[in-house]
């Protein structure tokens, strides 16, 4: 676990909200301890979170948050607080919070102390927010994307009420700096270099709930930086909806190339990683910053999503077929040794197997690294929602399975190139199923699982890569 809580407290600097949200965790703390002395212990509490990494992020926040206040961090829902972090990008992330939310109820009723609080995008539907007015009445507190920041004080507001608290705003241009955070690794951490999003594909719900694109100042990432390198971390990664448009609405504008030329100064931090990339805005300066670098890692996701340019077109991606296969040959010429990950949808309105032949022609000759495929989720209050050819269940399946297939095939081929070769790799973790194992990463991203002592999590070290098997390598580590 990361000491960045302490630092950020000592730092109590002159933003007044990043002020005002301190005395609530003065007051917080105050309820905090009043329960700890009923309970006769201290009260735990678990933060569970649904989605991409953006919400991990958010999830250290409160994290950070939390334990100031008193809590003990634990990864039990039975714990006196439980917090959801929600998404809402696909419909099934939705479904799950609610059969969940059954369950945390029936704990609820065995602990009376129990409090329970949502937030995150699905918070910013007014669909949800009736839903669990009306049937979800044992929630204590519902908050959304853009008041995340006054995590402190929604707590206050929900130990002195005594019914549901919700504070959902509908967009904000706040960003609010040095709030307290609690990270899960220690060796690593995202950061987030932008909020919200401006494309509005036409599929998809996120610039609805995260509002528009807000770029972080530059100083304020590169402090942010320098202290989790002198706390240790070495990997970072770049947190964006399209990182790809940072800095074009600052005061004083500056490309995400020269960002990461900046960043890259950095003394101490090995690794940078980013995410995510859209291709309509993927510049030529940053492919060569990429290609100078030592620490920009090999790895890019470049979302896809359709390889039919007629789909695309309605998706409002603004990249045709052609476009997007010259811009990945163009980045796998210039950047030979680097991955190519990506996001693709099956099933979107007025798809055909044709189009969907078209997705596959250009995975077997992007020949991704990896890539998410996702069966189209309709998301109400996007324009694809309402377009009237929705495309039947069977027919999705049946296309959705013979992507996903290609996606494998080439993969494994494409991943196996590496067989034989020692590479870096930063270790993470011992594996889940084996605990003689570590797993760690490749620059490309890619994981190897190999034999070693647990004091090397954390540390960036030669492996041997032995077995490919399929998106992993078995390896071994190289003295
Ligand atoms: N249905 C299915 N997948 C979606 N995505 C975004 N919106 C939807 C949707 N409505 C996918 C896209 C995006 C990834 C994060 O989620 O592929 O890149
Ligand atoms: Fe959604 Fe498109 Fe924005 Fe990505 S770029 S978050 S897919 S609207």
């Amino acid at each position: 676990m990361g000491t960045t809580n302490r630092q950020l407290t000592a730092k109590y600097n002159g933003d007044e909200e990043t002020k005002r949200q301190f005395l609530y965790i003065e007051k917080a703390k105050d309820y905090v301890q009043a329960l700890s002395n009923e309970l006769g212990r201290k009260p735990t509490c678990c933060v569970t979170t649904f989605g991409c990494q953006m919400n991990a992020r958010d999830s250290e926040k409160l994290a950070g948050i939390l334990e100031l206040t008193g809590y003990e961090l634990i990864e039990d829902e039975d714990a006196d607080f439980v917090i959801y972090n929600t998404c809402t990008v696909r419909d099934n992330a939705n479904q799950r919070v609610y059969g969940r939310l059954g369950h945390l109820n029936s704990l609820k009723k065995k602990n009376p102390h129990k409090k329970i609080a949502l937030c995150g995008c699905m918070m910013q539907e007014a669909s949800v927010i009736e839903k669990l007015q009306k049937s979800y009445r044992f929630v204590d507190l519902i908050f959304g994307t853009h008041n995340i920041y006054k995590f402190a004080e929604l707590l206050v507001s929900m130990y002195e009420s005594d019914s549901m608290v919700i504070d959902i705003w509908e967009d904000t241009d706040q960003i609010v700096e040095d709030l307290p955070i609690e990270r899960k690794y220690s060796f690593k951490s995202g950061i987030n270099i932008m909020f919200g999003c401006n494309n509005f594909c036409s599929y998809c719900i996120v610039p609805y709930v995260r509002g528009r694109e807000r770029s972080r100042n530059p100083k304020d990432i590169i402090k942010e930086i320098e202290e989790l390198v002198s706390d240790g971390v070495v990997e970072v990664m770049l947190l964006g909806q399209n990182v790809n448009s940072y800095g074009k609405n600052l005061m004083e504008p500056i490309t995400f190339a020269q960002l990461l030329r900046e960043i890259e100064r950095i003394e101490g931090l090995q690794r940078i990683r980013f995410m995510t990339s859209h291709p309509k805005d993927l510049s030529d300066e940053l492919i060569q910053v990429m290609k100078e670098s030592k620490k920009i890692c090999r790895h890019l996701h470049l979302p896809l999503q359709s390889g039919s340019t007629r789909i695309l077109k309605e998706m409002n991606r603004k990249y045709t077929k052609e476009q997007y296969l010259a811009l990945a040959e163009k980045i796998r010429k210039e950047i030979p040794d680097i991955a190519l990950t990506t996001d693709i949808i099956v099933g979107f309105p007025g798809e055909t197997p044709e189009d969907v032949e078209e997705t596959i022609d250009v995975i077997n000759k992007v020949q991704y690294e990896n890539a998410f495929t996702f069966i189209y989720s309709k998301r109400t209050g996007t324009p694809a929602a309402s377009m009237e050819n929705q495309v039947p269940e069977e027919l999705v399946k049946k296309g959705f399975d013979k992507v996903l297939k290609t996606v494998q095939d080439t993969a494994r081929m494409r991943v196996a190139l590496l067989e034989g070769q020692t590479l870096d790799a930063l270790v993470e973790e011992i594996n889940e199923q084996d605990s003689s194992l570590l797993t760690g990463r490749l620059s490309n991203n890619t994981i190897v699982h190999f034999k070693g002592s647990h004091d090397l999590i954390g540390q960036i070290v030669p492996v041997y890569l032995k077995e490919c098997h399929g998106f992993y390598y078995l390896g071994e580590l190289q003295k």
